[in-house]
């Protein structure tokens, strides 16, 4: 069942999308060369903490940090540990926190000094796709119509999306309803209606479209191929003008 949310139910899931992307800019000064993703970890917590949230991926089905940090090749949920960020990662960052309740969802890939321009493309395309599938969030679409124009935009660029994760609702959790996959058929899928509040992230990768998961930790998401990949995430909402993005990447972009 998909939970649509009011008005004033939409405010507060702002109020703590809004924190995710300051939590972001907040661990995005400190990585560098030489640090680990467990430091940058605890960066993260400590600030979601200080704020009055809580650090929803802790303790999900087992996961045991704050934040999913997944560099070059980790597609996704890469657990933090004693990985040191060196010259040249590409370095993604995905955080849910609860505020008040309410539920927002947010991740970014961020450069970590020189980048191989292609690597530094990857990045662009995948932030481009993720704005492309949410400029179809509005009333009267459908699912499918987000994720074929994020696959599309993916896919002239010579680039994959993965199919065995997608983006999904949010706002009273972490999951709702609906699933929202970064490829499809326009036309096809749940109506997209005002009220609706989803989180859409692709994960784009330089290679071919096939990952693994870890045998050992049960979460690391990795391209078969070892080639790196990227993922952009924001939490929106469908309203009656269309989508609004209720996350922002203005903290870490603009340095506010
Ligand atoms: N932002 C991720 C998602 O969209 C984080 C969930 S993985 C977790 O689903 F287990 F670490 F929480
Ligand atoms: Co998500």
């Amino acid at each position: 069942m998909i939970l649509l949310k009011t008005k004033e139910e939409i405010e507060l899931i702002r109020d703590a999308a809004l924190l995710v992307g300051k939590t972001l800019a907040e661990v995005g000064r400190h990585i560098r060369p030489g640090v680990t993703t467990a430091y940058l970890d605890s960066i993260g917590e400590q600030f979601i903490r200080d704020n009055g949230g809580i650090p929803l991926c802790k303790g999900y089905e087992g996961f045991p940090a704050a934040l999913c940090i997944s560099v070059n090749d980790v597609v996704v949920h890469g657990i933090p540990g004693d990985l040191f960020i060196k010259e040249g990662d590409n370095v993604s960052v995905d955080c849910v926190i609860e505020l008040n309740g309410y539920v927002g969802d947010s991740a970014y890939t961020f450069p970590v000094g020189e980048m191989k321009p292609e690597v530094l493309r990857l990045m662009k395309v995948t932030r481009e796709a993720l704005y492309i599938g949410i400029d179809k969030a509005k009333p009267g679409n459908r699912i499918g119509d987000i994720g074929h124009a994020i696959q599309m935009h993916c896919e002239k660029n010579g680039y994959s999306v993965v199919r065995e994760l997608c983006g999904h609702g949010v706002g009273f959790k972490m999951h709702e309803s609906p699933n929202i996959p970064n490829y499809g058929v326009p036309g096809t899928g749940p109506l997209l209606k005002e009220g609706m509040v989803i989180a859409i992230e692709p994960m784009v990768c330089m290679g071919s479209k096939n990952v693994k998961f870890s045998q050992q930790d049960g979460w690391t998401c990795r391209t078969k191929d070892g080639k790196p990949a990227a993922h952009f995430e924001h939490t929106i909402a469908v309203t009656a003008e269309g989508p609004e993005i209720l996350s922002s990447f203005d903290y870490i972009e603009n340095n506010n």
